[in-house]
This record gives structure tokens, sequence and C-alpha cells, in this order.
């Protein structure tokens, strides 16, 4: 039972009677709880990746591989990126490796389709283990969208769709929480991409009690390679989308990187099953 229920009453410190009687104690208040002391640490080294190594899925290009980058800024000591390509994007891959230089990491890529459950968990197994870092991150952004009319959808195409993005994503972090849990990783952290147009569930419940915490950033419009097939088939669609923006813009893969660094980061220990809506205010209209 959670110490956070009603009808608790305190008696020392760290510890509570629950109206049964039963004693729980709150093992952060009593000081015992296995994360470093955070309190300890300046605000801003709670974003720091040093010693750190995170997985990111979908890491070849767009989103992905600029959030991958952008770890590296804050000091991550490896970023793995993995994505059905068989190369990266050329452009996107020198400036993430001009950034692991200048920052002392390293980034490095393996060709991963994640809907083949198997290959998912050896990558996932190999990078654990050859890893000098802890893996304490696992970024799920791989992905795929089409622009067509449920009414006349395929379900060939509609199973492609659930096949990547449902439950390629759930075998991505199915694989993340079987090695962090087998190895005991500190202050575990997995972050789904999901999408402000229909955010996920999410196993924080589930995997809360081996220290990992899971949580999904949901984005609004991102210009990338996704949205500019998008845009060139269907140019009117932009006016649409600009409507539905508070900020009168779309996005750029950019401004998502001090959100997912927050979730990845110490400075989000305590947020868990959350949903982080990054969306220019178009879901608020
Ligand atoms: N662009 C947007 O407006 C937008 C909005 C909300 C959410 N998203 C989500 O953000 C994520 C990144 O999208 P992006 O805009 O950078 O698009 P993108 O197409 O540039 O990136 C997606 C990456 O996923 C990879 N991928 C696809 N299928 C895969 C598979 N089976 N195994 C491994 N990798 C695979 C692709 O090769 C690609 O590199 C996606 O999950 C997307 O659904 C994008």
């Amino acid at each position: 039972m959670s110490p956070i229920a009603t009808g608790i009453s305190p008696t020392s410190a760290g510890t509570a009677n629950l109206n049964g009687g039963e004693q729980v104690v709150d093992l952060a208040v009593a000081g015992q709880n296995d994360g470093p002391a955070r309190a300890d640490v300046p605000v801003l080294d709670l974003f720091s990746l040093a010693g750190k190594a995170v997985i990111i899925t979908g890491g070849a290009r767009g989103l992905g591989l600029c959030i991958g980058t952008a770890l590296l800024e804050a000091k991550c000591s490896h970023v793995y990126c993995c994505d059905v390509l068989a190369e990266p994007n050329a452009d996107e891959w020198t400036r993430a490796k001009q950034t692991a230089k200048k920052f002392g990491g390293e980034i490095s890529y393996t060709q991963l389709d994640i809907t083949n459950v198997d290959m998912v968990n050896e990558v996932f197994e190999r990078i654990y283990e050859e890893s000098t870092y802890e893996v304490s991150g696992v970024l799920a952004a791989a992905g795929i969208q089409q622009m067509i009319a449920s009414i006349d959808y395929p379900a060939a195409d509609f199973r492609r769709v659930m096949d990547v993005n449902v439950a390629g994503t759930f075998f991505t972090i199915q694989a993340a929480a079987r090695q962090m849990k087998k190895r005991k990783i500190n202050n575990a952290s997995i972050v789904i991409v999901a999408s402000m147009s229909g955010s996920i569930a999410n196993k924080a419940a589930e995997w809360g009690q081996y220290g990992i915490r899971v949580n999904t950033l949901s984005p609004g419009y991102i210009r990338t390679a996704m949205t500019d097939m998008l845009l060139a088939e269907r140019p009117d669609l932009e006016e649409e989308w600009l409507r539905g923006s508070m900020l009168n813009r779309l996005s750029t893969p950019d401004e998502f990187r001090g959100p997912v660094l927050y979730l990845l980061s110490n400075a989000s220990s305590f947020t868990t099953g959350a949903d982080l809506l990054v969306d220019g205010g178009h879901t608020a209209y």
C-alpha cells in the first residue's frame, strides 16, 4: 500500500500508521532511498547526463536524432541510435558526430526494425552488455504515418501502422524494462514519443517498483521529413494546422530537446505516468 493514502497519521520521521494499523516507511523522508542525494545537486546539474548512455529508436533523422544530438550537449556519454534505415541522414549525422566530439561523448548507429521483437531484444542486450556507461534512458521515437481517410483505410496499411507504432513501441519499451530490471539500473527513464493525436497508456504503474519511470511526450506538428511529405501532397493542410496552433506556427525538432532532457534526466525524478503535451496549445483550443 502506498504511503500516500487517506487516514495516515505520521509517527516519527519517515514512518506513518495507516488506518488499519499497518506501518509504512516513506524511504525518501527517512533518507533511505537508493537514489542520489538529489537535494544537494545544483539544479542545472540535474539535467546532466554525464556518465550515462541513452538508446533512441527512430534515431536516423528527424526528432530522434535531433534529441540525440541535444543529449550529447547535456553531456550524455553515449547515444545509441537505432533505426530501420540502413544509414542515418548524412547531414544530421555529421552534425551529431561534431557535437559528440565537442562535448566528449559518443554516438553510434545500429540498424534495427522495432517490429522484430527478437532483434529488438538482441540489440538491446548487446548495447547494455557492451556499454561502458549505465544505459539509464530509452527514447522510443520510431514511428510511421499515413494520410488516408479512415473510411478507405486498407486493412494491411492499418495493420502496418499498428505493428510499428503500437507493437514496435511496446517491444522497445519491454526490451528496455527487461534490461533495466535485470541490471538494476539507477534512476532509469523511458520516454515514448506519442502524439497529441492520441497518447498511449504506459507502464508506469507496473514498472515503478523497479525504479523505472515511464512518461510520454505528445508533440504537436513538427516540421520533419514526415510532415514535409504530407505537405507536399496537401499544401492546404499547412493553413489548417496553423489555425490550430495558439502560437500560430508549427514546431521544429529542436523545441523538444528541453522537454525530453527533462524527462530523461534526474530533473524529473518524481515524474512518472505523465504525458507531457508540447503542442503549441493545439489541444487546449
Ligand atoms: N512530425 C510530426 O508532426 C509529429 C507529430 C507528433 C508525433 N510525431 C512522432 O514523432 C516521432 C518522430 O517522427 P519524425 O517527425 O521525426 O519523423 P521521421 O519519419 O523523420 O522519423 C521517424 C523515424 O522512425 C523510423 N522508423 C520507422 N519505422 C521503423 C521501424 N519499424 N523500426 C525502426 N525505426 C523505424 C524511420 O526510419 C524514421 O527515421 C514519430 O514517432 C512520429 O509519429 C511526429
